[in-house]
Parts: C-alpha cells; structure tokens; sequence
C-alpha cells in the first residue's frame, strides 16, 4: 500500500508503478533525505509541533535506517516510489506513530528539492577539489618542463614558437574558470527551499530559517511556487560540468594527436594507455578519448534537463523528476574525467627533442623577421610581404629562413644585417615576448605565480565548506 493510499481504491498496476517510480535514481539521495528529515523533526519539536519524544524516537529511528542502508541490510522496497517513501515507510514500520508524524508540515515537493539541494552543493564541492588537483598536475607539468618549446599551432599550421609551460597553463586557466562556475553551481543550491510545502507553504508555524541552519544552508527560498519548482541550480551545475567537459575534450584531443607517431610529442604512461586484441604493437590513448567522448553524454544532461524544465507550469510537476539522472551523472562523469586527467599528464613523458625538432620547421621566425624590419622603420605591411618572399624563396631551396645567407636578406631588403641570425633562434622568438600573458620565460613565471595564487585561494574555498 501507498503511504497516501487513503483517497484510491484501486492500486496502480505493476508497470506504472515501476513506470513513475525514481527510486533506482533517488536512492543516491538517502543521506541527504534523512538528514532532511532529522532537521525537519528537530524543528517541529523545538516550534512544540510534535512532542520532544517523538523528535527523539524519529532521530533514533531515522539514524538506525541510515545505518542499515550504509551496511547494505536496507530492503529496498520496488513498490516505494521514491526514497522519501522509502525511508518514511520503514521509519513508519520500525517507531509507529512518531514516524507518522515526520511528515508534518511537509510535502515531497518540498522534501525532493532540499535534497536535491544538499546533494548539488555536496557534488559541486566535490568537483571543485578534483578540478583544484587536475589544475596542480597541469602546473606541476608545466614547472617540470619549463624549458620546453614547441610549435604554438594556428590552423593547426605552426605558428610562432612558445613554451610548453605556457601551453599548459592555459589549460589551466580553462579551469580555472570552470571552478569558479562550479562555486556559482554551489553558491545557486545554497537556499532551504524547506517549509514551502507542497506549493503553497503551511499553516503550522514552522521555522524555517532553523531548519536551513542544521542542514548548513545560508538561506530559504523566498516563494513556495517557485522554491517546488525551481531546478536552475542544477542547470548550474551540469552547464558547469558541461563547459568543463569540453575544455577537458580538447585537452584530450590534444595528447590524442601528440600521441601519434607523426607528433611524438608525448609518451602517454602505459597506466594510462591500453593495447590492441589484434595489433600487437599498439599503444592507443583510450582514455584520453574517452574524457574526449564523455563531453558529448554530460552536454547531453544538460541538454535533457533544460528540455524537462523548458514550459513546464508552476509549480511542482512530475516531469521535474527527470532531474536528478543527469545531475548525478554529470558530476560523476566531470569527478572521474578530472582524476583521470590528471593521473594522466602527472605520468606521461615529454619528448622535449621531437617538440624541438618541430620548432626548426614552418618558418615560426617569420613574423620576427618581419617584425625585425618593421623596428628599423619600414612599415610592418612592407616587412610582411618582403618576409613571404624570403619564405618563397626557401620553399624553393627547400631549406628554412635560419639556412639563408646574409646576403639572400640583403637582396630583399638592405635593413637586413648580421644580427638577424639571432632573430632567427626559436628560444629567443618565445623569450622576447615579454608582454603580460605573453609566452617569454619571463612573462610565464609572472603568470605561474597568478595561477598558483589563484589556485591557492581556490583550494581555501574548497577546504573552507
Ligand atoms: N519522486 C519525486 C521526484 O523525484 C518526489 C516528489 C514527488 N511529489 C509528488 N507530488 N508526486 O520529483
């Protein structure tokens, strides 16, 4: 029977029970429902809305069914409908009477979203300290090989030289950016929508405000139809999880082609790589491309949820119990991206003379050349095309810009003298771009020290809850 069996005659079948049922999904969500109730009953008691007796039989009752869902001795009943039926039904059966009384001044509409709630505050945390060790292994990295240059690529075509530690930190930054989305996910579940009841609030005096503090809320919603039906914070969070999950699918996009013997660039760690059934040789970067291909199933959650909520009428309707899959899913998917990135780029080799060797093709001193020109007063559209013609001329030899003599400079431009070979070393070109956030050694170490000062502030705030 149905706790609110009282008004039918007829129960419903067997399929649609099981059809309108979210238990499977909202069982996920037993620690946040009885820490819901607990603080719901200690506040009836202490408004003397229900006897101290009663708080205390239902707080004992409700921690024995915690208890025995943790030990995996809690039935689960396929008939319940939710985890609130779940659990009510059994504190019901164990304590009686007081156990009837829990739900006063109550509604699952009211009790659903608390504990979807605390569960997204809770999971946001959780994502906010795994995206705080992903960006310290990208920092670790870039540290580690501070050094190293490569091709920075427009069009994928080589562009200018940088850093491999400015390549990393801008991955980094990316997320960087993603935590601060994640606090705000955090920030938009921190409300007790609690007391609202079903839609309408409730005639009992109920202390709202009480009950938001013991479950660690900073405030109540302020309107009972909108606090039943209001699911943004949860596309907060997947849209969150979604903007990170595609920086980490080109990040992974990225080892997946420096894996490739024409790159060779990195070495992923065999920890992080698996073999072929048939192909004996191949090493394939599997799980770089599945962070790659998780992106597409997370943006889906989002996806799905702003369609749940798109013209759905005040205030609670059952479509909103479509919620919680995706959330739950998003930031389980988003967790172990992260960790899995991370252990990644913490144990893969940097071939620094493959990266090296890429920097001395494609003409990456080019606009230095130019530019070169440009400083000794010829204006810069002028130094570009006298510097495509020297390009042209070593597409002819087949040879790069550093192979061509002093006198093949002169005969495009006499501004041109001994020093342009300096001009020409790819160290130099990365190092002489000093401007803020630019790839010079010097302006990256100024720029580290903005990245470990923003991840240290972060790490406080996660710490903090
Ligand atoms: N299982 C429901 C959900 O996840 C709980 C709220 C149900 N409320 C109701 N009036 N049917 O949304």
């Amino acid at each position: 029977m149905a706790l609110w069996s009282g008004r039918f005659t007829e129960e419903v079948s067997e399929f649609t029970q099981r059809f309108g049922a979210s238990l499977p999904v909202d069982k996920a969500l037993y620690a946040q429902d009885i820490a819901g109730s607990k603080a719901h009953a200690r506040m009836l008691g202490a408004q003397g809305i229900i006897s101290e007796q009663d708080v205390e039989q239902i707080t004992r009752g409700l921690d024995a069914i915690e208890a025995r869902i943790e030990a995996g001795d809690f039935e689960f009943d396929i008939n319940d409908e939710d985890i609130h039926m779940s659990v009510e039904k059994a504190l019901i059966a164990d304590i009686g009477e007081a156990g009837a009384r829990l739900h006063t001044g109550r509604s699952r509409n009211d009790q659903v979203v608390t504990d979807t709630r605390l569960f997204a505050k809770q999971r946001a945390g959780d994502l906010m300290a795994a995206n705080v060790a992903l960006r310290k292994a990208l920092v670790e990295c870039a540290k580690k090989h501070f050094d190293v240059i490569l091709p920075g690529y427009t069009h994928m075509q080589h562009a200018q030289p940088v850093f491999l530690s400015h390549h990393l930190l801008a991955y980094a930054w990316m997320f960087a950016r993603d935590f601060k989305r994640l606090a705000a996910a955090r920030d938009a579940a921190d409300v007790c929508p609690l007391g609202s009841a079903a839609l309408a609030g409730t005639t009992y005096p109920l202390d709202r405000r009480a009950t938001a503090d013991e479950l660690g809320f900073s405030g109540i919603t302020a309107n009972s139809l909108d606090a039943v039906s209001d699911r943004d914070f949860l596309l907060d969070l997947s849209y969150a999880a979604s903007v990170s999950c595609v920086h980490l699918s080109r990040l992974s996009e990225e080892i997946v082609l420096w894996s490739t013997s024409e790159f060779g660039f990195i070495t992923l760690s065999d920890s992080f790589s698996t073999g072929s059934s048939i192909m004996p040789q191949k090493k394939n970067p599997d799980f770089a491309e599945l962070i790659r291909g998780k992106a597409g199933r997370v943006v889906g959650d989002l996806v799905a949820l702003l369609i749940t909520l798109k013209s759905l009428p005040l205030a609670y309707n059952k479509d909103l119990q479509e919620d919680k899959e995706g959330a739950i899913d998003a930031a389980r998917t988003l967790e172990d991206c992260y960790t899995c990135m991370a252990g990644m780029i913490s144990t893969m080799t940097v071939n620094e003379a493959a990266m090296n060797n890429q920097v001395n093709k494609g003409y990456l001193a080019a606009t230095d050349v130019a530019d070169y020109l440009a400083k000794k007063g010829l204006p810069f559209r002028r130094a570009h095309e006298i510097v495509g013609h020297l390009v042209l001329l070593c597409d002819k030899r087949g040879c790069g810009l550093e192979d061509l003599s002093l006198e093949d400079f002169r005969a495009q431009s006499d501004l041109f003298e001994q020093d342009i070979t300096q001009t020409l070393d790819a160290v130099s070109i990365a190092d002489a771009r000093t401007t803020e956030g630019g790839t010079g050694r010097s302006a990256i170490r100024d720029q580290l020290k903005l990245v470990e000062e923003a991840l240290a502030f972060d790490e406080a705030l996660v710490e903090g809850e």
